[in-house]
Parts: structure tokens; C-alpha cells; sequence
């Protein structure tokens, strides 16, 4: 199976004059205030902007972790607008996979576990699930780290197992919020270099950076500002780079 097209021939992901309002007691706060993006198949997309421009709210929306205060967004061309709980999380199963920058790990549990985790909930078989664990292990250079603990390993080793865990199900779309941020400058570019190899294996990838050195390694970079998108420019932005 090709994993440069979805299924459905449409875009992995768009989202159409997304709003997102958090209400603190009196205090409101307009993260998003109309973002449209469409993320074709096989793009890698950084999202860049100041701390508080609403990045990772936007990151939240579009996996399906939290829900938008207006607009909508669509995914594989499915709206996610009346779907409920339980739905929502089918569909972040099958579809999202999620790099955060605290890498989310189970410390009790050890790397197979913890990367075989969203099959157990997509109701794969134990024979299965370990088969796929430690092939997306390999992908990610982790094969002989299998029965460690997260914590038995570097920095750099628990992004790639959290990598590993949210391939392990093909998604369509895998979202990391600021996936280096944790990670000293080195061990931070050779995670950038694992989902751009991803990437041309034809995995789509939007990240979430700080770091304009980051942002000059992808074709496409989007800017938040103020939660409103300030440039896109790349390929599906419509202005080339
Ligand atoms: N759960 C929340 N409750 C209230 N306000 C929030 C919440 N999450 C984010 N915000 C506010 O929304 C704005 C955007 O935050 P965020 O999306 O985290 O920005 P970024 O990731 O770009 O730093 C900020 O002003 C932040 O304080
Ligand atoms: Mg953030």
C-alpha cells in the first residue's frame, strides 16, 4: 500500500476558519481566530511563531485532542464536526500519530510495550502487535532497545521510541509539537533527520518548531502569529521557496 496517497484521494488534513477560545473565569483568550491549512499527501510542514501564538492549540485541533470553538476540520476529507467521543478517538487511532516534546512515555513498561500500546487499543492480536512494534522499532534505529525501560534510555532514544509509537499504526498524518525541544542541539537534528528520512518513505509530517534552522530543512513553513497565520510559503502554501 502506497502511502504517498490517502485513500480517499484528498487532502490528509485541512482545517477551514479554525477558532479555538479558551475562557479562564473572566478572562478569555482567542488562541486560534480563523486558521485554514490544507496538508497535502507527503508533504513535511513546519509550523513556526512566537510562544503563545497558538501552535500547539492549532497541533491539539488537528489531532483530534481537543475540539475547535468554530470552524471546521477534515480528515482524509471526513468532517470531524459530529463525531463523538468515541468516534474521534477511532479516528486519532487510525489516522494521527502524536510526537509530543516530553516524549509521553509509560516508565513501568517497557519500549515494546509502550510502542505496541495504540494496537492493543485498535484490538490487534498479541502476536501482531509485537510483530508491528519491532518492525516501526527498526525504523526508527531502536531495535536493540526493545526490552529496555524508558527510562534506561537517553533522550534522543525515548523521542525515537515515542516516534516509533505513534508509526505503529500507519497513520496518515503524524504531528510532533516541538519534537526537539527537550533534546540538546545534536540529538535534536538527528531527530529531525529521522522524520525527514520518514518522510521520504512517504509518511506526511507536520512539526511544530522554534528553531528557524529547522524551519529552512522542510519545503513548506507556515508562521503563526496571534493565532492567525501570518505566511505560508511552500507547496501547498502556493508560494515556492
Ligand atoms: N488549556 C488552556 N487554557 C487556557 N488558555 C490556554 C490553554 N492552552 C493555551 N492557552 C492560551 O492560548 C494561547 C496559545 O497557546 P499555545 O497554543 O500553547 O501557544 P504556543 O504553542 O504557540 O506557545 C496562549 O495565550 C495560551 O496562554
Ligand atoms: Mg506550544
Amino acid at each position: 500500500m502506497s502511502l504517498l496517497k490517502s485513500p480517499s484521494g484528498e487532502p490528509v488534513i485541512r482545517t477551514v476558519d479554525l477558532e479555538k477560545t479558551y475562557q479562564m473565569g473572566a478572562v478569555r483568550v482567542d488562541a486560534l481566530r480563523g486558521v485554514s491549512i490544507t496538508i497535502n499527501p507527503g508533504e513535511l510542514t513546519t509550523i513556526m511563531g512566537p510562544s503563545g501564538s497558538g501552535k500547539s492549540t492549532l497541533m491539539h485541533l488537528m489531532g483530534c485532542l481537543d475540539t475547535p470553538s468554530g470552524g471546521s476540520i477534515l480528515i482524509d476529507g471526513e468532517s470531524t464536526a459530529r463525531m463523538r467521543e468515541s468516534q474521534l478517538a477511532r479516528m486519532r487511532n487510525r489516522k494521527i500519530g502524536f510526537v509530543f516534546q516530553q516524549f509521553n512515555l509509560l516508565n513501568r513498561t517497557s519500549i515494546l510495550e509502550n510502542v505496541a500500546a495504540p494496537l492493543l487499543y485498535a484490538g490487534v492480536s498479541l502476536a501482531k502487535r509485537k510483530k508491528l512494534a519491532v518492525q516501526a522499532l527498526e525504523r526508527v534505529g531502536l531495535a536493540d532497545r526493545v526490552h529496555h525501560k524508558p527510562n534506561e534510555l537517553s533522550g534522543g532514544q525515548k523521542q525515537r521510541a515515542a516516534i516509533a509509537r505513534a508509526i505503529v499504526t500507519q497513520p496518515s498524518l503524524l504531528l510532533a509539537d516541538e519534537p526537539t525541544g527537550a533534546l540538546d542541539s545534536k540529538t535534536g537534528h538527528q531527530i529531525l533527520e529521522l522524520f525527514q528520512d520518514l518522510n521520504r518513505q512517504g509518511l506526511t509530517v507536520v512539526m511544530v518548531t522554534h528553531d528557524p534552522e529547522v524551519g529552512a530543512m522542510t519545503r513548506r513553513t507556515i508562521t503563526i502569529r496571534d493565532g492567525l497565520i501570518e505566511s505560508d510559503i511552500g507547496p501547498a502554501g502556493g508560494v515556492q521557496p
